[in-house]
């Protein structure tokens, strides 16, 4: 059975996605920046495992104790929502840190053996939705980013 690991396990999305993983006999790796055991259901399929993508040497910690992976969902990140410019540079920066660099370290800590095994680097953009909303301005900054990022890691040789 395959493996996948899941940052940002602690709630929402990447929850859910561990939860479902698991429900389908996926080995899941679920991590947290504050690992909690109690989260999911009791299972051998299971690991918790620490992880702040963020943080070069918790990325290195957890992909060492994580062994072969073989699908990396990048679902840790922080939202923004309200006024540009009523949204704090701090934050902006933040945000930038966690979902976007945090996003290319993870997939710099599993691509190379992805390649190899020629698999896939999930940066999950959330590339969909056409319309820009004025409240989810510095958001859809790193959507867009994100989406060619996604390209560019597909389709290595081409332009994104
Ligand atoms: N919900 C939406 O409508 C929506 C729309 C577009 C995109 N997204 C994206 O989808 C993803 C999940 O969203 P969600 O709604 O499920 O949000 P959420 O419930 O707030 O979950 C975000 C997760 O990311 C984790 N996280 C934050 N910073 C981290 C870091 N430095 N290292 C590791 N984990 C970190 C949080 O962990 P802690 O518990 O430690 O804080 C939490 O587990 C996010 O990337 C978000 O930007 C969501």
């Amino acid at each position: 059975m395959k493996t996948i690991l899941i940052t940002g396990s602690s709630s929402g999305y990447g929850l859910e996605t561990a939860r479902y993983f698991l429900s389908k006999g996926w080995n899941v790796i679920a991590t947290m920046r504050k690992p909690r055991e109690d989260l999911l259901p009791r299972s051998p399929l299971l690991r918790v495992l620490p992880l702040d993508v963020t943080d070069d040497k918790s990325i290195e910690a957890a992909i060492a104790a994580a062994g072969p992976i073989d699908v990396l969902v990048n679902n840790a990140g922080l939202g923004v929502v309200g006024a540009f410019e009523a949204t704090p540079m701090p934050h902006i920066r933040k945000v930038f840190e966690t979902n976007t660099f945090g996003v290319m370290a993870m997939c710099q800590a599993v691509l190379g053996h992805h390649r190899q095994r020629n698999l896939q680097c999930d940066p999950r953009s959330f590339p969909a939705g056409r319309r820009i909303y004025r409240q989810q301005a510095g958001h859809r900054r790193f959507h867009r980013f994100a989406g060619a990022r996604t390209r560019a890691l597909r389709h290595p040789g081409q332009a994104g």
